[in-house]
C-alpha cells in the first residue's frame, strides 16, 4: 500500500508529467527550432548574401509580392533567377537562394551530383507534396519509399519493357494519323502528344485502352497542368508552406479543387478498369499492368497514390520532352537527314518500330535524344533535405538543410560541353561520350531515387521520334535559342514550339 501511494504520490506525478513534457517540448519543437536557427546562420555565412533578411530573395523572384501577378513571368523569372544565382560557372557550383528566410542550397557540376543524390540522402522536401500525389514514389518517405520502390520496380524489367515496346508503337501509328491533318503549316503539336503520352502510361500501367475515355484523358491532360502551374505558385509563396496557413488564403480553394478532380479521375479509370476485366472473359494474364502487379501487396490508398504518381510523372515529362526534341531536329537540317538515314536502315517502309533489339542499335537516335535532353530537361533538377552533413568544395552542407541539384546548370557547364548552348548530337557518339562524367547529364536525377521511369521514357521518345522522321521532314519556325523555358515544374516553351511538317514519300500512305 505504502510502495503505491508513494508512487503514485501527487508530488511524483508532477515531476512525471513535467519530464514528458519538456521531452516532447525538447524533441519537437526546440531541437528542431535551434537546428533551423543553426542552419540559418550557417547559410548566411555563404556568398550571395540576399538584400533583406526576412524576405530573401523573393522580391528578385516575385517583384511585387505578395500581391499576385501573371504567374508566367514569376515562372520564367524564377528561372532565369536560380540560373543567375548558381550560374554555370562551376566555381560557384555552391550558392543559396533565400525564400524568405528558409535557405535551399542550390548545387551543380558532376563533382557535386554524387554527394548529394547519394542513398544517404533519400528524403525530399515537403513541397513534393504540393502536386497532389499522396505518398506515391516522387513524395513519399525513405521509409515507405524503400518498400515501394522494389514493388514497383519489375514493372520496368526489360521483359516488360518489350510489352509496352508494342503498346506504345500502338499509340504511335494512331497518333501518326492525326498528323495528317497538320502537314503544311506551323503547329506545335502540344495537344495531339498530351493526350498521346496519357494514352500510353494509361493504357500499359491500368490497361485502360488507348481509344478509350477520350474525354476524361483530355480533362485530365488540363488539370495536370494546372495543378502544376499551382504547386509552383504555391511553392514560391512562403505564407503557402504550412498547409493550415495555406488554407486561410482563397487560393487554397481553387488549389485543391484541382487536385481533386485529378485524384476523381483516376480514381475513375480504376474502376473502369475492374469493369472491363469483368466484362472481359479475357484470357489476359493478370500482373500485367501496375495495379496488378501491387494488388494485394499495398492498400487501397497506396495503390492509387502509386497510380496517381505513374501516371502524373510518366506522361507530362515525356511529352514536354517530345515536343522540345522535334523543335530541335526541326532547326538542324543536317542531323534529321542523318538520322532519317539510320532509321529506315533499322525501320524501312512502314515495320514496326517496336524490336528493343534494333531499337538499341540505332545509336544516332539515342544521340539526338540525349543532347535535346541536355539542352532542355523536362525538369529543372531534383531536391533533397540532407539526412547527414556532408563537405562539398570545402564547406559544410548540414544535416536537414534543402539542397537543390540543378540539372541545368550541371548541363551547361562549359568545363564538359564545350560551347554549351550549341546543339551537337555528335558529344554523344561512342568516342566522344566516354569522356563526359556520368554525372554530368542528370535529366532523370542519379543515385537511387534516379527516375524509375527512365528507360520507359528513352524508349518512348524513340519510338515516336523514328515514327514521326520517318514519314516527315520537319522544320521548326523559330530559330533555337530564341524559345525561353518557363518553369511551371516541367520546363515549358515560353513560346510555341512549332514545326511545319511535310511528308517524305507522298507515294506511300503516310502512317
Ligand atoms: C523524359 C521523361 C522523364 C523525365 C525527364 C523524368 C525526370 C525525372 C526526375 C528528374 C526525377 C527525380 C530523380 C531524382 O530525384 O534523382 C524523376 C523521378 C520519377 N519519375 Fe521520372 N521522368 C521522366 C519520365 C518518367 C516516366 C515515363 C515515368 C513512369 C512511367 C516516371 C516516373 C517517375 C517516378 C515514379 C519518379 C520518382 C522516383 C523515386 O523517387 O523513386 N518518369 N523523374
Ligand atoms: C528545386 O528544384 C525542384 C525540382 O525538383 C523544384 O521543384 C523546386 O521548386 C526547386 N526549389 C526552389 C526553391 O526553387
Ligand atoms: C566528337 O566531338 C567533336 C567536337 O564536337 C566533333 O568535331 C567530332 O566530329 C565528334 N566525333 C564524332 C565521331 O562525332
Ligand atoms: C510507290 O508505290 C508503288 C506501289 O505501292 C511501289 O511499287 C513503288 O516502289 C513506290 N515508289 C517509291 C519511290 O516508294
Amino acid at each position: 500500500m505504502d510502495f503505491y501511494s508513494g508512487l503514485f504520490s501527487v508530488g511524483s506525478l508532477k515531476v512525471l508529467l513535467f519530464s514528458v513534457i519538456s521531452y516532447f517540448v525538447y524533441v519537437y519543437l526546440l531541437k528542431p527550432a535551434l537546428h533551423y536557427i543553426y542552419i540559418v546562420i550557417h547559410y548566411h555565412g555563404f556568398h550571395y548574401q540576399p538584400k533583406s533578411f526576412l524576405l530573401g530573395h523573393v522580391k528578385q523572384i516575385w517583384p511585387n509580392f505578395p500581391f499576385p501577378i501573371e504567374m508566367k513571368t514569376v515562372a520564367g523569372n524564377l528561372y532565369e533567377k536560380m540560373l543567375k544565382i548558381v550560374g554555370p560557372n562551376p566555381s560557384r557550383s555552391l550558392s543559396v537562394l533565400w525564400i524568405s528566410i528558409f535557405p535551399v542550397v542550390f548545387a551543380s557540376g558532376h563533382e557535386v551530383v554524387e554527394k548529394i543524390l547519394h542513398r544517404t540522402n533519400l528524403k525530399r522536401p515537403h513541397f513534393c507534396k504540393f502536386l497532389g500525389l499522396g505518398d506515391g514514389l516522387i513524395s513519399s518517405e525513405p521509409d515507405v519509399w524503400k518498400v515501394r520502390r522494389k514493388l514497383i520496380e519489375p514493372f520496368f524489367t526489360t521483359k516488360k519493357m518489350r510489352d509496352h515496346a508494342k503498346h506504345m508503337y500502338e499509340e504511335v501509328k494512331s497518333f501518326g494519323q492525326q498528323l495528317d491533318k497538320e502537314v503544311g503549316k506551323p503547329v506545335d503539336l502540344v495537344h495531339q502528344i498530351h493526350t498521346s503520352t496519357l494514352n500510353i502510361i494509361l493504357k500499359t500501367s491500368a490497361s485502360i485502352p488507348l481509344e478509350d475515355s477520350i474525354e476524361d484523358k483530355e480533362r485530365y491532360v488540363e488539370l495536370v497542368s494546372t495543378v502544376e502551374r499551382n504547386a509552383v505558385k504555391r511553392a514560391a509563396n512562403p505564407l503557402y508552406q504550412l498547409d493550415w496557413m495555406f488554407k486561410l488564403f482563397q487560393f487554397s480553394q481553387v488549389y485543391y479543387k484541382a487536385i481533386s478532380s485529378t485524384v476523381e479521375i483516376i480514381n475513375k479509370m480504376f474502376r473502369r478498369r475492374k469493369q472491363l476485366l469483368k466484362d472481359s472473359s479475357s484470357n489476359e494474364p493478370e500482373n500485367q499492368d501496375l495495379v496488378g502487379l501491387l494488388e494485394g501487396k499495398v492498400d487501397e490508398q497506396g495503390l492509387l497514390d502509386e497510380l496517381i504518381t505513374l501516371i502524373g510523372a510518366g506522361h507530362d515529362t515525356t511529352a514536354v520532352a517530345l515536343r522540345w526534341n522535334l523543335f530541335n531536329i526541326g532547326n538542324h537540317y543536317d542531323v534529321q537527314e542523318k538520322l532519317y538515314k539510320e532509321i529506315i536502315q533499322f525501320f524501312p517502309d512502314d515495320t514496326p518500330i517496336d524490336d528493343m533489339d534494333k531499337l538499341k542499335e540505332c545509336v544516332y537516335l539515342e544521340q539526338v535524344i540525349k543532347e535535346s535532353l541536355r539542352l532542355n530537361p523536362s525538369v529543372p533538377g531534383t531536391t533533397r533535405v540532407l539526412e547527414e552533413d556532408i563537405m562539398l568544395n570545402d564547406e559544410r552542407l548540414i544535416k536537414g538543410s534543402m539542397v537543390n541539384v540543378s540539372s541545368l546548370a550541371t548541363h551547361y557547364d562549359p568545363n564538359v560541353y564545350p560551347n554549351p548552348t550549341k546543339y551537337d548530337p555528335d558529344r554523344w557518339s561512342p568516342e566522344n561520350a566516354s569522356k563526359i562524367p556520368k554525372t554530368a547529364w542528370i535529366p532523370f536525377g542519379y543515385g537511387p531515387r534516379i527516375c524509375i521511369g527512365y528507360r520507359y521514357a528513352m524508349v518512348e521518345l524513340k519510338i515516336y521520334t523514328a515514327q514521326i522522321i520517318r514519314k516527315f521532314s520537319l522544320r521548326s519556325t523559330r530559330p533555337h535559342g530564341s524559345v525561353s523555358m518557363l518553369y511551371e515544374v516541367t520546363f515549358q516553351p515560353s513560346l510555341p514550339l512549332e514545326i511545319i511538317m511535310t511528308p517524305r514519300n507522298n507515294n506511300q500512305s503516310n502512317f
